[in-house]
C-alpha cells in the first residue's frame, strides 16, 4: 500500500477588478500610474520590520510590523525543532485542553477575538457547537464572551457553563476552559468578564487552585495586569502576543492560533497559506501583485468618491472573517479624518436588505465580492417535490439544478445589474474555503491595510482614538 498522501492544494486566491474599470469610476492606466507609489508603498511597509528590529521607532510613534513574517518564523521554527518551537507550545497545549474539557470559552475584544471567530466561523463546521462531541472528533465546542457588558448574554453564556442550582459532575462533557485573551491585559470588558467567568470556573472545579489553574489559559503581553494575574495563578500554559505584533494583526499568534488548534483547524496549513501570500506580496511586479492591485483600486476608488468598501461575501461562512476585516480597516486607516468605510454584507442574504442602495443608491461605494470556488461538501440539488404534489411552486424546471449553480446565478446575475448601473464591483476569487485559503486572505488584507497606509501617510498601526472613550467611561465608574 502506497505511503505517499495527496498533496492538499495550494491555488493562489486571484484579484479580478475589470468590472471595476468597466464601471468607469477607475481607469486601469491610472492604476498602471500608480505603480510607481504602490511599489515604495510595499517598501515602506517591509523597511518598517527591519526598523522594528532595530528598535528604530519614533518617539510615540506605535509600530507593529512584526505581524508580516510571523507565518514564516513560527513555520521555521517548526521545522528547525520542533520541541522548543511555539507552533509545538501552541499545539501541544491545544491536545491537553482537547482532551480535558467540552466547551472552551473565550474572552476577549476586539483583535483579540474577532480573528479566532473568523477561523472558527470559516473553517469548522457551520454548527460545530451542536454537534454531540463524537461528531465534532473530540473537539470543543468554542464560545465567545468579554467583547461587551451585556448582561443577558453573558448570563445566557453562564447558564450553559455554570447552570444556577444545578452540581455540576466532573464529566467530561460538563468540563469547561477559559481563554483570555488581552494584550494589554487590562481592557476593562475583557477583564470584567474574567472576573465572572473565573468565579464560576472555581466553582466548578470545587475552589480546587491547581485545577483551576490547569483550565485557564491567559495569552497577553509579557507584563500587565493579565499577565500578573497568570502568575497569581500558576497557570500552566501562558502564551504570549508577541512586541511588534499588535490586537487586530495578532490572528497568527496563539490568539487565533491556539483555539484554532484546539478545535482541530489544521494551523500549520493555515501558516502556510500565509506564508504563500508573503512571497507574493514580497516578490511579484506591482502589475501582478494582487494585494498590491487591490491597494491601488481600493485608493483610486476612494479618490474618484467610494469612500464605503463593501465586502461582499458569497459564502455565509466568511462573514465572520469580514466582520474581522472591517475592524481591521476602521482602526488602522480611519485616522485624521480620513479612512473608507469598511461594510460587510453576506449575499444573497443582504441583496434583500440592502441591494436596493447598493444598486441605485449614492455613488459612494466599491463593491469587493469574495467568491467561493467550490464547495467543501456534496453538492445540493433542486430535488422533485414529495409524491402527490404537483408543480405548484413552479420549479419542475430546476430540478437537479446544483446549489453551487443557482448561487453562480445569482453572482453572476447581480454582477451583471451592477455592471449595467455603472456600480464598480471587483472581485476576490477563492479556489476553497480551507485553511491554505484562509491563511492566504487574513495575511492579503493585512498586507493591504498596511501598504494603503503607507501609500496615503496615515500610520496603521496604533488605535489612539479608542482611547477616548475608556478614558470616559473609567472616569464614570470611578468618580
Ligand atoms: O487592534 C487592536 O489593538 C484592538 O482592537 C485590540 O485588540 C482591542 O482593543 C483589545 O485590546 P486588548 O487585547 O489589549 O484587550
Amino acid at each position: 500500500m502506497s505511503v505517499l498522501r495527496p498533496q492538499p492544494p495550494e491555488d493562489p486566491i486571484q484579484y479580478d477588478p475589470a468590472a471595476v474599470f468597466a464601471s468607469g469610476m477607475v481607469a486601469a492606466a491610472d492604476l498602471a500610474a500608480l505603480a510607481d507609489r504602490l511599489d515604495a508603498a510595499r517598501a515602506e511597509s517591509l523597511a518598517d520590520l527591519d526598523r522594528w528590529r532595530a528598535g528604530g521607532a519614533r518617539p510615540g510613534e506605535a509600530l507593529d510590523p512584526a505581524f508580516i513574517d510571523l507565518p514564516d518564523r513560527l513555520l521555521a521554527a517548526y521545522q528547525a525543532d520542533r520541541a522548543s518551537s511555539e507552533l509545538f507550545a501552541i499545539l501541544q497545549a491545544a491536545r491537553r485542553i482537547r482532551e480535558a474539557v467540552d466547551r472552551v470559552v473565550v474572552l476577549g475584544i476586539g483583535g483579540s477575538f474577532m480573528g479566532t471567530r473568523a477561523l472558527f466561523e470559516a473553517l469548522c463546521h457551520p454548527f460545530h457547537n451542536e454537534l454531540p462531541r463524537g461528531e465534532r472528533g473530540g473537539r470543543p465546542r468554542l464560545s465567545f464572551e468579554g467583547f461587551n457588558m451585556d448582561n443577558d448574554s453573558a448570563q445566557g453564556l453562564l447558564d450553559l457553563v455554570a447552570p444556577a442550582g444545578a452540581p455540576r459532575g466532573d464529566d467530561l462533557l460538563d468540563r469547561w476552559a477559559l481563554l483570555v485573551v488581552s494584550k494589554s491585559g487590562g481592557t476593562l470588558e475583557t477583564a470584567a468578564a474574567t472576573r465572572l467567568f473565573l468565579a464560576a470556573l472555581a466553582g466548578a472545579v470545587g475552589h480546587d487552585r491547581q485545577r483551576l489553574a490547569a483550565r485557564v489559559v491567559p495569552i497577553t503581553g509579557r507584563t500587565g495586569r493579565l499577565a500578573a494575574l497568570a502568575t497569581a495563578l500558576g497557570c500552566p500554559d501562558v502564551f504570549d502576543i508577541p512586541d511588534g505584533v499588535g490586537g487586530r494583526f495578532s490572528v497568527f499568534t496563539a490568539v487565533g492560533l491556539l483555539p484554532a488548534a484546539i478545535v482541530g483547524i489544521d494551523v500549520v496549513r493555515l501558516l502556510e497559506g500565509a506564508a504563500a501570500m508573503n512571497r507574493r506580496f514580497c516578490e511579484a511586479p506591482v502589475a501582478e501583485n494582487a494585494i498590491l492591485r487591490y491597494v491601488g483600486v481600493c485608493h483610486l476608488a476612494e479618490r474618484a468618491g467610494a469612500t464605503i468598501r463593501v465586502l461582499s461575501s458569497w459564502s455565509n461562512r466568511l462573514e465572520a472573517v469580514g466582520l474581522w476585516y472591517d475592524q481591521l480597516l476602521a482602526e488602522s486607516l480611519g485616522k485624521d479624518e480620513k479612512g473608507a468605510t469598511p461594510l460587510t454584507v453576506v449575499t444573497t442574504r443582504d441583496l434583500h436588505s440592502r441591494g436596493q442602495q447598493h444598486q441605485e443608491g449614492r455613488r459612494d461605494k466599491l463593491i469587493t465580492n469574495l467568491v467561493v470556488g467550490e464547495p467543501r461538501r456534496d453538492r445540493l440539488v433542486v430535488p422533485k417535490l414529495p409524491d402527490g404534489l404537483a408543480d405548484e411552486d413552479q420549479l419542475d424546471d430546476l430540478v437537479g439544478t446544483a446549489w453551487p449553480g443557482i448561487l453562480a446565478a445569482a453572482t453572476g446575475g447581480t454582477n451583471e445589474a451592477y455592471a449595467e448601473a455603472a456600480r464598480p464591483t471587483a472581485d476576490l476569487l477563492l479556489p476553497r474555503i480551507d485553511e491554505h485559503v484562509v491563511g492566504q486572505l487574513l495575511q492579503m488584507l493585512m498586507l493591504a491595510t498596511v501598504a494603503e497606509g503607507r501609500l496615503v501617510g496615515t500610520n496603521p498601526y496604533g488605535q489612539p482614538g479608542v482611547e477616548a472613550y475608556k478614558r470616559l467611561m473609567m472616569r464614570r465608574l470611578r468618580a
